[in-house]
């Protein structure tokens, strides 16, 4: 891990000066999964976080393109989780309760996948629009009657959907606003197509609790921001918008929905200043806290490898669990390949028969961790552990035992 701070330029938000401070080296596109039969070579690029020293937004120093990431074969679907399918619903129905309650409410969705939030707007009658260019997942949403655009929203396909659609009261997005290193194009168009008293609402994981729980694997190539309340607000306030809304939520590890709108449109809630002083306190801009989490990460490099080492000669059988984009970052940081983790289930069909970006460790069906259950199992999609662990309680039952390693390495 590298602490040394190195003077970087070009923060994409602001343009002021990027502090690096931390490096986990050559690194794979986190959801390009390899054909065992593939010759072509694979795309690496370093993965290296730095801190803005003028704005503190806290972003990669390369940017992987887009094209790469994000195609017609993007293999993530929304709604492999049953918890995750819940909580879309759960917003979906505050949404109709609130911004959308007006008869003829229009509500955008950037990033709407396979139409997990989409689904209950749609079948409420509510005028909606999602625009995502993974067609793959975007024909799943279609097919259920969702209106999607398969493109990439940027100020253009925002200003086309003005001119054909008029004015969103909502633009909604989850998980996707932090994947998109150009914003200023992309809050251009938000303001070009939010009407005057609407609302620009996105969910992203946190820099607070991936700080706090050492979760360094939220860092892979399609996470090019780590956001915090105080970053959010100064980029809101750069591109002509207030955040009037910050709320913590438990989703995918700890993650915030911020709600932006036009400056005085709304009247900022008191959150939002009770979560800047608590990030003031904690130091959450500065470099010491950043220092503090390189040298957590070592320890779990440290720790992980050795107990993995240690099952291996006691001739134990450990298999993955969730081919996670996330596990892209644990896998090739900590050199885990198949000598250590024999395979990796995953539910998505599209990853099945595949190899894992980087450390090509193979992708099974969730049929094949119970033939035969395997001694432990590491759990890559932790985020999920509560649903996966109840799904799965078999395996523990018959004596088998979970690893995970945020916040530390552990077994249960
Ligand atoms: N919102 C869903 C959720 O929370 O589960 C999907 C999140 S997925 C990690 C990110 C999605 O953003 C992908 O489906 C990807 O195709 C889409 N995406 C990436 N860049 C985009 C852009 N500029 N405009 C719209 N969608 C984009
Ligand atoms: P995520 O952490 O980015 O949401 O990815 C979760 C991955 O884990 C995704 O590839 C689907 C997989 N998964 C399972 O295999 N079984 C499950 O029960 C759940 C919830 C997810
Ligand atoms: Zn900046």
């Amino acid at each position: 891990m590298d602490s040394d701070s190195k003077i970087q330029y070009g923060c994409r938000i602001c343009g002021g000066r990027l502090r690096e401070w931390c490096d986990f080296g050559r690194q794979p596109v986190s959801q390009s999964f390899r054909d065992p039969g593939a010759t072509d070579s694979e795309f690496f690029f370093r993965l290296a976080v730095g801190l803005c020293l003028s704005c503190t937004m806290v972003q990669h120093v390369e940017e992987v393109p887009r094209s790469l990431m994000f195609h017609e074969n993007y293999p993530y679907r929304s709604s492999g989780s049953e918890f995750m399918r819940r909580h879309f619903e759960e917003v979906a129905r505050h949404f109709l309760k609130t911004e959308l309650a007006d008869p003829g409410s229009f509500a955008v969705e950037i990033g709407c996948n396979d139409g997990i939030m989409l689904r209950t707007i749609s079948e409420a009658g509510v005028r909606h629009l999602g625009v995502d260019p993974s067609r793959r997942a975007v024909e799943v949403a279609q097919a259920s009657g969702i209106r999607v655009r398969p493109e990439f929203f940027e100020e253009e396909t925002a200003k086309a959907i003005r001119a054909a659609e008029g004015p969103a009261d909502l633009i909604y997005s989850a998980n996707t606003i932090s994947h998109i290193p150009y914003l200023d194009s992309l809050f251009r168009g938000v303001s070009a197509l939010l009407s005057a008293n609407g609302v620009c609402v996105f969910e992203d994981r946190y820099l607070g609790d991936i700080l706090g729980n050492a979760s360094f694997d939220q860092i892979y190539d399609e996470h090019f921001y780590l956001f915090s309340v105080r970053s959010v607000q100064a980029m809101a306030v750069r591109f002509g918008l207030e955040l009037v809304g910050a709320e913590r939520m438990t989703v995918h590890g700890g993650s915030i929905r911020y709600t932006l709108a036009r400056p005085g449109a709304r009247a900022p809630r008191p959150e939002v200043a009770e979560l800047l002083e608590q990030e003031r306190e904690q130091g959450l801009d500065g470099t010491e806290q950043l220092q503090r989490f390189s040298a957590r990460i070592e320890e779990i490099r440290v720790d992980l490898i050795r107990l993995l080492g240690e099952l291996r000669a006691d001739g134990k059988r450990v298999v993955g669990y969730g081919a996670t984009a996330k596990s892209a970052t644990l896998t090739n940081y900590c050199g885990i390949g198949t000598g250590l983790v024999e395979f990796v289930c995953d539910s998505t069909p599209g990853k099945h028969g595949l190899l894992t970006p980087g450390m090509h460790l193979p992708v099974r069906p969730p049929e094949a961790f119970a033939s035969p259950y395997p001694d432990y199992a590491l759990l890559f999609a932790w985020n999920h552990a509560e649903e996966i662990m109840a799904k799965e309680r078999v395996f523990q039952e018959q004596g088998g035992k979970w690893i995970l390693y945020v916040p530390k390495v552990h077994v249960v």
